[in-house]
């Protein structure tokens, strides 16, 4: 299924810092995702790489000069400008950035970054000090003041084997921040989704906690596909092993408690809420402060207590709620019994039992169902194309309204 990136154009900007082998990898990352990449080496940039790299890559002819009569930028130097969707610059050297700021255009990705309308984007790459030096830094709040997006560096390990200021950001939020760009006018700009994720842990004492095996896929799916639709996203999340979208506002909640007062705090101004954590049922009656010891006793019988319904306790005055059904059995009768019991509008009813979708899992296989009374079988998907969906109801929902 598309996503945000298919066949978006995309004009790669590469300069002369060493980071600039990670820009072989983001080219790779947009082509896979369905983009057309097209990318402009500067002639430091050629220094450190051949424009064979990219062109295997990307299947596009490679920019290297402006004077370069078999390129289509070396006869039209705007062409490339006219038809990009965004214009990127990583990794971008403080010179390239000095460049931008003042106008240049005397080569093919100066000239671009001028003739361009598209949205333009740079991740600064360089030395920490020449990062933090001021001409640097006034000329990034010049290239901020004319709304360029800047995304990084990052404090980490730098080519001077000193670690500080510099570092280009990974490959992977390069292309979470392009997302972020290109998707501001979608169809749900102007829409607060709240996406909860993970599954809640409930504390028995300072080591020892009860969980369940939510991943938090699905609940970052829905984040990232509804930020791909140009909404505000809310993501009240558990701890994971995942990287919340650019973009996503992330309000990190450990137990079920705390995941209830920050869900009831953000619903309030929300248009969406999509409760996709697995939320502990019961918590312990008491959580120790102390280590319980095992000298303490033979066998032990944990006391616990219902956990508050969270989805069921918001208020559904402007609000449209989809609730996840993770079932066993009896799906579709289950999830009907939720929507009703919990006053949902969409409910997402899954079988957690399969291995090939459910928690844990890329992929996922569920029925859609509503208060309308449509039933929507999905068949198996990707999370990301799953949550896509689930929003599709609700924006129909919206609506309605
Ligand atoms: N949910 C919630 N608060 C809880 C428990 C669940 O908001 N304390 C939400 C889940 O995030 C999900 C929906 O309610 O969107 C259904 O969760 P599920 O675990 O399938 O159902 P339960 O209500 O816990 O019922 P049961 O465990 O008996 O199936």
């Amino acid at each position: 299924m598309p996503n945000i990136l298919t066949d978006k154009k995309i004009v790669l900007g590469v300069t002369g810092s060493i980071a600039c082998y990670k820009a072989v990898d983001l080219a790779s990352k947009l082509k896979q995702a369905g983009a057309l990449v097209e990318v402009i080496l500067t002639e430091s940039a050629q220094k450190f790489l051949s424009p064979l790299s990219f062109n295997s890559i990307t299947h596009q002819p490679v920019v290297t000069s402006l004077f370069d009569t078999n390129s289509e930028a070396g006869i039209n130097h705007v062409a490339l400008a006219r038809r990009a969707d965004i214009v990127v610059v990583a990794p971008a050297t403080a010179n390239t950035i000095a460049k931008i700021a003042h106008g240049q255009a005397d080569d093919a990705l100066g000239t671009t970054i001028l003739a361009t309308e598209a949205p333009i984007m740079v991740c600064p790459a360089m030395d920490g000090n020449m990062y933090e030096s001021p001409a640097t830094q006034a000329n990034i709040k010049t290239l901020k003041d004319r709304d360029i997006h800047l995304a990084g560096p990052e404090v980490g390990h730098l080519a001077s084997g000193q670690t500080g200021i510099g570092r280009l950001i990974e490959p992977q939020r390069i292309v979470s921040h392009i997302r972020f760009i290109l998707g501001r006018d979608g169809d749900l700009a102007g829409k607060t989704i709240v996406a909860s994720a993970g599954g809640t842990r409930e504390s028995l004492d300072p080591v020892r906690d009860i969980t369940n095996r939510s991943s938090g896929k699905m609940g970052y799916a829905i984040a990232e596909a509804a930020l791909d639709r140009g909404a505000s996203v809310v993501l009240v999340s558990t701890p994971t092993n995942l990287s919340p979208p650019v973009g996503s506002t992330v309000v990190l909640v450990k137990n079920a408690h705390d995941m209830h007062e920050a869900i009831t705090i953000e619903s309030k101004n929300a248009d969406v809420l999509v409760m996709a954590a697995a939320v502990a049922d019961w918590q312990p009656v008491r959580s120790s402060g102390q280590k319980i010891k095992k000298s303490d006793k033979e066998t032990w019988a944990v006391e616990l207590t219902q956990t508050p319904d969270i989805i069921a306790s918001v208020s559904s005055e402007g609000l449209i709620k989809v609730g996840f059904a993770a079932e066993t059995e009896s799906i579709l009768q289950n999830a009907e019994t939720k929507m009703k019991s919990k006053n949902l509008d969409i409910v997402v009813a899954n079988d957690v039992s399969s291995e090939q979708s459910g928690f844990g899992s890329d992929n996922n296989d569920v029925t859609i169902i509503d208060r309308l009374g449509r039933v929507e079988e999905t068949g198996l998907l990707s999370k990301y194309d799953v949550a896509w969906q689930i929003l599709d109801r609700a924006l129909d929902f919206m609506k309605a309204i």
